[in-house]
């Protein structure tokens, strides 16, 4: 997730329950390869060995970048790259990058050949939603026959954004086509999955090979424990935890990222206590590492 899943929320949540696969925020192919744009990208790609495995998620339209993008994935030891076919952000869509490849199968079979040849035999991925405007198989049919190592779906059409409920049943209709074209590509279902046991209850209702959390884990930063154990912190352990986190955050940013970017945090661990929202307030004002250190001291 975009300022989200940077190196540093990652290593913060496999230190509490890791999940078994790890995804960079999705990162510009044009950022990549231009001289001017390499520095400002090269936060999303920077990883930790107790990450592994992890993959680089890549976006644009122009296939001789994708191409040089995962030469560089490759050389920086990724374990896999992923192309993002389903954000629906209309700036890149418009562009014709993205979800914008929806209705562009021969730019994304040319992009999607263009990321192998480049990617020296690590796995190629793509993550899409289920069409534009309406569920478009065909759409899915295309991706399955370009010999993917694993699609991702998120199950909702582009111009459902996330306004409604994920489409759990049209993702197990995605499984049904890929033992009928291509059983070898692995299927990962994404949308609502809220906690371990749903997660592991819509693999098996839907033959699903993996499940992909987003948001989830905001609410639940312990939401890859196998053991499916509801994890109830108090709230020393999650001022601590938070305290961990922005530590971490200064260590490896410095000044190169906002503070507010860490502030969304704030609300994963200052929840579900009594007089969290007003605590919450107080953690809004602070502007460094010291003053989060203050007031967790003065908390606890
Ligand atoms: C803040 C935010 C940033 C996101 N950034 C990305 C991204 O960089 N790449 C991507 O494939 N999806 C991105 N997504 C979409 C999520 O990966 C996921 O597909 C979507 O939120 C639905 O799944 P969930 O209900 O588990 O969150 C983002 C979502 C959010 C909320």
């Amino acid at each position: 997730m975009d300022d989200v899943t940077d190196t540093v929320f990652r290593q913060i949540i496999g230190d509490l329950a890791a999940p078994d696969l790890y995804f960079t925020e999705f990162t510009s192919v044009d950022g990549m390869v231009s001289q001017a744009g390499r520095e400002a990208v090269s936060r999303r790609l920077i990883f930790q060995e107790s990450e592994r495995p992890i993959i680089a998620q890549i976006w644009g339209n122009d296939p001789e970048k994708f191409f040089k993008a995962a030469q560089m994935c490759a050389e920086m030891k990724f374990d896999g790259i992923d192309i993002n076919m389903g954000c629906p952000e209309k700036s890149v869509v418009k562009r014709g990058m993205c979800s914008g490849l929806i209705h562009n199968p021969q730019l994304a079979a040319k992009i999607i050949k263009a990321t192998k040849d480049g990617a020296d035999g690590i796995p190629v991925s793509v993550k899409t939603r289920l069409g534009m405007r309406e569920i478009e198989p065909d759409w899915i049919k295309h991706l399955l026959n370009q010999d993917l190592a694993a699609l991702i779906i998120h199950g909702r059409t582009v111009r459902e954004m996330s306004k409604v409920p994920a489409h759990w049943d049209e993702i197990g209709k995605v499984v049904q086509l890929r033992n009928e074209i291509n059983p070898k590509t692995v299927i990962i279902g994404n949308g609502d999955v809220e906690s371990y046991e749903d997660g592991i209850s819509k693999v098996n209702q839907y033959n699903l090979d993996g499940i992909m959390i987003g948001r989830g884990v905001f609410k639940n930063l312990w939401i890859f424990d196998k053991s499916g154990q509801i994890h109830n912190p108090s709230t020393e352990e999650r001022l601590q935890q938070l305290s961990k986190h922005t530590k971490l955050f200064v260590e490896t940013w410095g000044d190169t990222k906002s503070f507010a970017i860490l502030k969304k945090f704030f609300k994963c661990y200052i929840s579900d206590f009594d007089g969290a929202s007003e605590l919450r307030t107080k953690f809004m004002e602070t502007k460094n590492l010291k003053e989060v250190q203050t007031l967790v001291s003065a908390s606890i």
